[in-house]
Protein backbone atom coordinates (compact mmCIF):
# COMPACT_ATOMS: atom_id res chain seq x y z
CA UNK A 1 0.00 0.00 0.00
CA UNK A 2 1.25 3.36 -1.14
CA UNK A 3 0.29 6.87 0.10
CA UNK A 4 -1.90 8.80 -1.97
CA UNK A 5 -3.19 12.26 -1.63
CA UNK A 6 -6.92 12.50 -1.90
CA UNK A 7 -9.44 16.13 -1.86
CA UNK A 8 -11.62 15.79 1.01
CA UNK A 9 -13.42 19.12 0.64
CA UNK A 10 -13.27 22.21 -1.43
CA UNK A 11 -13.95 25.50 -1.12
CA UNK A 12 -14.70 29.25 -3.38
CA UNK A 13 -14.10 32.88 -2.43
CA UNK A 14 -15.88 35.16 -4.62
CA UNK A 15 -15.86 39.26 -3.54
CA UNK A 16 -18.98 40.72 -3.46
CA UNK A 17 -19.00 43.85 -6.55
CA UNK A 18 -19.39 42.00 -10.19
CA UNK A 19 -19.33 43.92 -13.25
CA UNK A 20 -20.93 42.78 -16.38
CA UNK A 21 -19.38 43.04 -19.88
CA UNK A 22 -21.89 46.68 -19.65
CA UNK A 23 -20.27 47.33 -16.71
CA UNK A 24 -16.92 47.31 -18.62
CA UNK A 25 -18.15 49.12 -21.47
CA UNK A 26 -19.32 51.87 -19.04
CA UNK A 27 -15.73 52.34 -17.04
CA UNK A 28 -14.03 52.17 -20.35
CA UNK A 29 -15.75 54.34 -21.79
CA UNK A 30 -15.35 56.97 -19.22
CA UNK A 31 -11.39 56.98 -19.79
CA UNK A 32 -11.98 57.13 -23.72
CA UNK A 33 -12.06 53.54 -24.76
CA UNK A 34 -14.48 51.36 -26.66
CA UNK A 35 -15.34 47.71 -25.85
CA UNK A 36 -18.33 45.95 -26.31
CA UNK A 37 -20.56 42.59 -24.75
CA UNK A 38 -20.38 41.11 -28.41
CA UNK A 39 -16.45 41.39 -28.69
CA UNK A 40 -15.53 40.39 -25.11
CA UNK A 41 -17.77 37.37 -25.23
CA UNK A 42 -17.08 36.57 -28.99
CA UNK A 43 -13.37 36.45 -28.04
CA UNK A 44 -13.38 35.45 -24.28
CA UNK A 45 -16.61 33.60 -23.48
CA UNK A 46 -16.45 36.11 -20.38
CA UNK A 47 -20.04 38.31 -19.63
CA UNK A 48 -18.85 38.86 -16.22
CA UNK A 49 -16.16 39.12 -13.26
CA UNK A 50 -15.98 40.36 -9.89
CA UNK A 51 -13.84 42.57 -8.42
CA UNK A 52 -12.40 43.54 -4.81
CA UNK A 53 -13.45 46.60 -2.93
CA UNK A 54 -11.56 48.68 -0.40
CA UNK A 55 -8.42 46.71 1.16
CA UNK A 56 -9.92 43.43 1.07
CA UNK A 57 -6.60 41.02 -0.01
CA UNK A 58 -5.88 37.81 -1.74
CA UNK A 59 -5.56 36.78 2.23
CA UNK A 60 -9.11 37.53 2.85
CA UNK A 61 -10.63 35.53 -0.02
CA UNK A 62 -8.65 33.08 0.53
CA UNK A 63 -9.45 32.64 4.34
CA UNK A 64 -12.82 32.52 3.20
CA UNK A 65 -12.50 29.58 0.57
CA UNK A 66 -10.24 28.00 3.17
CA UNK A 67 -12.96 27.90 6.05
CA UNK A 68 -15.55 26.69 3.17
CA UNK A 69 -13.01 24.10 2.06
CA UNK A 70 -12.49 23.08 5.52
CA UNK A 71 -16.07 22.91 6.46
CA UNK A 72 -16.47 20.60 3.35
CA UNK A 73 -13.75 18.10 4.20
CA UNK A 74 -15.21 17.74 8.54
CA UNK A 75 -11.50 19.19 9.06
CA UNK A 76 -10.82 22.00 11.81
CA UNK A 77 -7.97 24.49 11.14
CA UNK A 78 -5.45 23.10 13.89
CA UNK A 79 -5.87 19.94 11.61
CA UNK A 80 -4.12 20.99 8.73
CA UNK A 81 -0.54 20.47 8.83
CA UNK A 82 0.85 22.21 5.58
CA UNK A 83 -0.81 25.58 3.82
CA UNK A 84 0.56 26.21 0.19
CA UNK A 85 -1.00 29.39 -1.58
CA UNK A 86 -0.73 29.83 -4.82
CA UNK A 87 -0.72 33.64 -6.56
CA UNK A 88 0.77 36.17 -8.02
CA UNK A 89 -1.24 39.13 -6.34
CA UNK A 90 0.05 38.45 -2.70
CA UNK A 91 -0.57 40.81 0.31
CA UNK A 92 2.54 42.30 0.53
CA UNK A 93 6.29 41.61 -0.46
CA UNK A 94 6.71 39.52 2.53
CA UNK A 95 5.90 37.58 4.61
CA UNK A 96 3.96 35.30 2.52
CA UNK A 97 0.18 35.42 1.86
CA UNK A 98 0.06 31.73 3.47
CA UNK A 99 1.49 32.96 6.97
CA UNK A 100 -1.17 35.58 6.81
CA UNK A 101 -3.76 32.80 5.91
CA UNK A 102 -2.70 30.65 8.72
CA UNK A 103 -2.66 34.02 11.09
CA UNK A 104 -6.02 34.93 10.21
CA UNK A 105 -7.43 31.02 10.66
CA UNK A 106 -5.92 30.90 13.87
CA UNK A 107 -8.49 33.93 14.75
CA UNK A 108 -10.81 32.96 13.10
CA UNK A 109 -10.08 29.01 15.12
CA UNK A 110 -9.59 31.01 18.24
CA UNK A 111 -13.56 33.07 17.93
CA UNK A 112 -14.90 30.08 17.64
CA UNK A 113 -12.66 28.31 21.22
CA UNK A 114 -10.38 26.55 18.27
CA UNK A 115 -7.10 26.88 17.69
CA UNK A 116 -5.29 27.43 14.25
CA UNK A 117 -2.57 25.55 12.62
CA UNK A 118 -0.06 27.63 13.88
CA UNK A 119 3.14 25.66 13.53
CA UNK A 120 2.84 24.10 10.22
CA UNK A 121 4.53 24.95 7.32
CA UNK A 122 3.12 28.05 5.21
CA UNK A 123 4.71 29.31 1.74
CA UNK A 124 3.23 30.94 -1.30
CA UNK A 125 3.77 29.61 -4.67
CA UNK A 126 4.20 31.62 -7.99
CA UNK A 127 3.30 30.10 -11.06
CA UNK A 128 0.89 32.62 -12.21
CA UNK A 129 -2.30 31.11 -14.21
CA UNK A 130 -0.57 27.28 -13.68
CA UNK A 131 0.08 28.13 -9.53
CA UNK A 132 -2.98 26.09 -8.30
CA UNK A 133 -1.44 22.59 -10.16
CA UNK A 134 2.02 23.55 -9.35
CA UNK A 135 0.83 23.90 -5.82
CA UNK A 136 -1.22 20.53 -6.13
CA UNK A 137 1.87 19.01 -7.19
CA UNK A 138 3.94 20.03 -4.26
CA UNK A 139 1.33 19.09 -1.65
CA UNK A 140 0.22 15.64 -3.19
CA UNK A 141 4.21 15.29 -3.18
CA UNK A 142 5.11 16.23 0.18
CA UNK A 143 1.96 13.61 1.19
CA UNK A 144 3.33 10.87 -0.18
CA UNK A 145 6.56 11.37 1.31
CA UNK A 146 4.57 11.43 4.59
CA UNK A 147 5.84 14.96 5.14
CA UNK A 148 2.04 16.31 5.40
CA UNK A 149 -1.12 14.62 6.60
CA UNK A 150 -3.90 17.40 6.04
CA UNK A 151 -3.02 20.42 3.70
CA UNK A 152 -4.82 23.44 2.23
CA UNK A 153 -3.45 23.78 -1.44
CA UNK A 154 -4.95 27.36 -2.03
CA UNK A 155 -5.41 30.00 -5.29
CA UNK A 156 -5.88 33.62 -4.57
CA UNK A 157 -6.23 36.49 -6.41
CA UNK A 158 -6.86 40.19 -6.63
CA UNK A 159 -5.70 40.68 -10.56
CA UNK A 160 -7.53 43.58 -10.58
CA UNK A 161 -5.06 45.62 -8.71
CA UNK A 162 -2.68 44.71 -11.46
CA UNK A 163 -4.80 45.50 -14.43
CA UNK A 164 -3.91 48.58 -16.30
CA UNK A 165 -7.89 50.19 -17.05
CA UNK A 166 -6.39 52.14 -20.29
CA UNK A 167 -5.55 48.62 -22.07
CA UNK A 168 -8.80 47.29 -23.50
CA UNK A 169 -6.67 44.46 -24.37
CA UNK A 170 -6.48 43.28 -20.93
CA UNK A 171 -8.47 44.90 -18.74
CA UNK A 172 -11.58 43.53 -19.45
CA UNK A 173 -10.03 39.52 -18.98
CA UNK A 174 -9.41 39.33 -15.70
CA UNK A 175 -10.91 39.15 -12.13
CA UNK A 176 -10.40 38.32 -8.28
CA UNK A 177 -11.53 35.52 -6.63
CA UNK A 178 -10.45 32.29 -4.55
CA UNK A 179 -10.36 28.53 -4.57
CA UNK A 180 -9.40 25.84 -2.07
CA UNK A 181 -8.65 22.35 -1.52
CA UNK A 182 -8.35 19.70 1.33
CA UNK A 183 -5.74 17.59 0.65
CA UNK A 184 -5.59 14.63 2.67
CA UNK A 185 -3.24 11.81 3.50
CA UNK A 186 -4.94 7.97 2.02
CA UNK A 187 -3.86 4.60 1.91
CA UNK A 188 -4.79 2.59 -0.98
CA UNK A 189 -3.60 0.86 -4.47
CA UNK A 190 -4.03 3.77 -6.72
CA UNK A 191 -7.37 2.59 -8.51
CA UNK A 192 -8.93 4.66 -5.19
CA UNK A 193 -9.67 8.35 -4.99
CA UNK A 194 -6.90 10.48 -4.68
CA UNK A 195 -4.33 12.66 -7.17
CA UNK A 196 -3.35 9.79 -9.60
CA UNK A 197 -0.80 11.86 -11.69
CA UNK A 198 0.52 15.10 -11.99
CA UNK A 199 2.70 16.76 -14.96
CA UNK A 200 4.51 20.51 -14.70
CA UNK A 201 6.44 22.50 -16.83
CA UNK A 202 7.92 25.96 -17.48
CA UNK A 203 9.90 27.57 -20.59
CA UNK A 204 11.35 30.83 -19.19
CA UNK A 205 12.27 32.17 -23.04
CA UNK A 206 8.66 33.43 -22.94
CA UNK A 207 8.54 35.74 -19.45
CA UNK A 208 7.95 38.46 -21.60
CA UNK A 209 4.73 37.45 -23.53
CA UNK A 210 2.60 37.81 -20.23
CA UNK A 211 4.15 39.64 -17.16
CA UNK A 212 3.95 42.42 -14.62
CA UNK A 213 7.57 44.10 -15.19
CA UNK A 214 7.84 46.04 -12.18
CA UNK A 215 9.34 45.49 -8.33
CA UNK A 216 10.40 47.82 -5.71
CA UNK A 217 13.74 49.17 -4.87
CA UNK A 218 14.51 51.78 -2.26
CA UNK A 219 11.09 52.67 -1.58
CA UNK A 220 10.32 53.24 -5.09
CA UNK A 221 8.25 51.52 -7.88
CA UNK A 222 10.26 50.44 -10.11
CA UNK A 223 9.55 49.27 -13.93
CA UNK A 224 5.04 49.50 -14.59
CA UNK A 225 3.97 47.43 -11.84
CA UNK A 226 0.77 46.39 -14.51
CA UNK A 227 -0.27 43.15 -16.98
CA UNK A 228 1.51 43.10 -20.08
CA UNK A 229 0.52 40.20 -22.73
CA UNK A 230 0.54 39.42 -25.84
CA UNK A 231 -2.69 37.84 -26.40
CA UNK A 232 -2.03 35.84 -29.80
CA UNK A 233 1.65 34.59 -28.35
CA UNK A 234 -0.40 33.03 -25.08
CA UNK A 235 -3.34 31.69 -27.59
CA UNK A 236 -0.66 30.15 -29.66
CA UNK A 237 1.67 28.38 -26.79
CA UNK A 238 -1.27 27.93 -24.99
CA UNK A 239 -3.34 25.13 -27.23
CA UNK A 240 -0.18 23.38 -27.73
CA UNK A 241 0.99 22.52 -24.16
CA UNK A 242 -2.10 21.92 -22.86
CA UNK A 243 -3.14 19.01 -24.94
CA UNK A 244 0.60 17.72 -24.89
CA UNK A 245 0.62 18.12 -20.72
CA UNK A 246 -3.22 16.18 -20.95
CA UNK A 247 -1.51 13.39 -22.70
CA UNK A 248 1.48 13.00 -20.33
CA UNK A 249 -0.42 12.98 -17.15
CA UNK A 250 -2.94 10.60 -18.79
CA UNK A 251 0.01 8.51 -19.76
CA UNK A 252 1.40 8.25 -16.57
CA UNK A 253 -2.13 6.98 -14.99
CA UNK A 254 -2.17 4.07 -17.34
CA UNK A 255 -5.80 5.82 -18.58
CA UNK A 256 -7.08 7.33 -22.02
CA UNK A 257 -9.19 10.63 -22.90
CA UNK A 258 -12.33 8.30 -22.27
CA UNK A 259 -11.97 7.73 -19.22
CA UNK A 260 -11.96 11.81 -17.99
CA UNK A 261 -15.73 12.40 -16.61
CA UNK A 262 -14.62 16.24 -15.97
CA UNK A 263 -12.03 18.44 -17.75
CA UNK A 264 -11.39 21.33 -15.71
CA UNK A 265 -9.26 23.76 -17.16
CA UNK A 266 -7.71 27.06 -16.27
CA UNK A 267 -10.61 29.51 -17.41
CA UNK A 268 -8.74 32.17 -19.31
CA UNK A 269 -10.77 32.14 -22.49
CA UNK A 270 -13.80 29.68 -23.69
CA UNK A 271 -12.09 29.77 -26.99
CA UNK A 272 -8.78 27.99 -25.61
CA UNK A 273 -10.84 26.04 -23.47
CA UNK A 274 -12.96 24.21 -26.53
CA UNK A 275 -9.78 23.92 -28.37
CA UNK A 276 -8.44 21.45 -25.90
CA UNK A 277 -11.81 19.44 -25.48
CA UNK A 278 -11.80 19.25 -29.11
CA UNK A 279 -7.72 17.94 -29.23
CA UNK A 280 -9.29 15.47 -26.89
CA UNK A 281 -11.93 14.62 -28.37
CA UNK A 282 -14.26 15.62 -25.12
CA UNK A 283 -17.64 16.65 -25.45
CA UNK A 284 -18.38 20.44 -23.83
CA UNK A 285 -20.68 18.85 -21.65
CA UNK A 286 -18.04 17.49 -20.16
CA UNK A 287 -16.05 20.83 -19.58
CA UNK A 288 -16.48 22.62 -15.65
CA UNK A 289 -17.08 26.31 -17.33
CA UNK A 290 -16.97 29.37 -14.90
CA UNK A 291 -15.24 31.56 -17.43
CA UNK A 292 -18.29 33.21 -18.08
CA UNK A 293 -18.75 34.40 -14.70
CA UNK A 294 -15.69 34.66 -13.23
CA UNK A 295 -13.32 35.86 -16.22
CA UNK A 296 -9.64 34.56 -15.54
CA UNK A 297 -8.82 34.08 -11.85
CA UNK A 298 -5.31 32.93 -12.53
CA UNK A 299 -4.43 30.94 -9.98
CA UNK A 300 -7.81 30.75 -8.37
CA UNK A 301 -9.98 29.86 -11.74
CA UNK A 302 -9.54 26.25 -11.21
CA UNK A 303 -10.56 25.98 -7.69
CA UNK A 304 -13.06 28.38 -8.16
CA UNK A 305 -14.23 26.21 -11.04
CA UNK A 306 -13.84 22.58 -9.07
CA UNK A 307 -15.35 23.89 -6.08
CA UNK A 308 -18.84 24.99 -8.65
CA UNK A 309 -18.62 21.72 -9.85
CA UNK A 310 -18.72 20.00 -6.68
CA UNK A 311 -21.02 22.26 -5.36
CA UNK A 312 -23.42 21.99 -8.30
CA UNK A 313 -23.45 18.09 -7.89
CA UNK A 314 -21.75 18.00 -11.37
CA UNK A 315 -18.51 16.22 -10.07
CA UNK A 316 -19.15 13.01 -7.85
CA UNK A 317 -17.18 10.39 -5.95
CA UNK A 318 -15.50 8.14 -8.50
CA UNK A 319 -15.16 10.23 -11.23
CA UNK A 320 -11.91 10.89 -12.66
CA UNK A 321 -11.03 14.83 -13.38
CA UNK A 322 -8.18 16.01 -15.55
CA UNK A 323 -7.48 19.58 -14.02
CA UNK A 324 -4.82 21.71 -16.38
CA UNK A 325 -3.52 25.07 -16.12
CA UNK A 326 -1.36 27.32 -18.51
CA UNK A 327 -0.14 30.60 -17.73
CA UNK A 328 3.16 33.28 -17.57
CA UNK A 329 6.51 32.07 -17.04
CA UNK A 330 5.36 30.47 -19.05
CA UNK A 331 4.16 27.42 -17.10
CA UNK A 332 1.97 24.70 -17.66
CA UNK A 333 0.71 21.53 -16.32
CA UNK A 334 -1.77 19.30 -15.22
CA UNK A 335 -3.75 16.92 -12.40
CA UNK A 336 -5.29 13.71 -12.68
CA UNK A 337 -7.50 12.98 -9.82
CA UNK A 338 -10.04 10.33 -8.90
CA UNK A 339 -12.42 12.49 -6.52
N1 LIG B 1 -12.86 45.56 -27.08
C1 LIG B 1 -12.97 45.80 -28.41
N2 LIG B 1 -11.97 45.64 -29.27
C2 LIG B 1 -10.80 45.18 -28.78
C3 LIG B 1 -10.61 44.90 -27.42
C4 LIG B 1 -11.70 45.11 -26.56
N3 LIG B 1 -11.64 44.86 -25.23
N4 LIG B 1 -9.36 44.48 -27.24
C5 LIG B 1 -8.77 44.48 -28.45
N5 LIG B 1 -9.63 44.91 -29.38
C6 LIG B 1 -9.41 45.06 -30.82
C7 LIG B 1 -7.95 45.26 -31.16
O1 LIG B 1 -7.56 46.60 -30.99
C8 LIG B 1 -7.93 44.83 -32.60
O2 LIG B 1 -8.41 45.88 -33.39
P1 LIG B 1 -7.77 46.19 -34.83
O3 LIG B 1 -8.03 44.96 -35.63
O4 LIG B 1 -8.53 47.39 -35.28
O5 LIG B 1 -6.32 46.43 -34.57
C9 LIG B 1 -8.95 43.71 -32.65
O6 LIG B 1 -9.77 43.87 -31.48
C10 LIG B 1 -8.32 42.33 -32.63
O7 LIG B 1 -7.32 42.32 -31.61
P2 LIG B 1 -6.49 41.03 -31.31
O8 LIG B 1 -5.54 41.27 -30.20
O9 LIG B 1 -5.94 40.50 -32.61
O10 LIG B 1 -7.65 40.08 -30.83
P3 LIG B 1 -7.62 38.54 -30.68
O11 LIG B 1 -8.58 37.93 -31.61
O12 LIG B 1 -6.24 37.98 -30.66
O13 LIG B 1 -8.24 38.38 -29.23
C11 LIG B 1 -7.49 37.88 -27.02
C12 LIG B 1 -7.54 38.93 -28.11
C13 LIG B 1 -8.91 37.58 -26.57
C14 LIG B 1 -6.69 38.39 -25.85
C15 LIG B 1 -6.85 36.61 -27.62
O14 LIG B 1 -5.59 36.90 -28.17
C16 LIG B 1 -6.70 35.52 -26.64
O15 LIG B 1 -7.65 34.89 -26.27
N6 LIG B 1 -5.47 35.26 -26.19
C17 LIG B 1 -5.21 34.25 -25.22
C18 LIG B 1 -4.67 34.92 -24.06
C19 LIG B 1 -5.51 34.76 -22.84
O16 LIG B 1 -6.56 34.20 -22.77
N7 LIG B 1 -4.92 35.31 -21.84
C20 LIG B 1 -5.44 35.24 -20.57
C21 LIG B 1 -4.32 35.27 -19.63
S1 LIG B 1 -3.15 34.10 -20.02
C22 LIG B 1 -3.58 32.78 -19.29
O17 LIG B 1 -4.36 32.80 -18.39
C23 LIG B 1 -2.98 31.63 -19.86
Amino acid sequence: MSLYARITGTGSALPPKRLTNEDMVSLLAARGLQTSDDWIVERTGIRARHFVEGDTQASDLALTASLRALQAAGRQPHEVDLIVVATSTPDMVFPSTATIVQRKLHEAAQAHGGQGPIGAPAFDLQAVCTGFIYALTVADALIRTGSARCALVVGAEVFSRILDFDDRTTCVLFGDGAGAVVLEATEHDGRGAGVLATDVHADGRHTGILCVPGTVAGGHVLGEPLLRMDGQAVFKLAVGVLEETARTTLAKAGLSEADIDWLIPHQANIRIMQSTARKLKLPMERVVVTVDQHGNTSAASIPLALDHAVRAGMVRPGQLLLLEGVGGGFTWGSALVRY
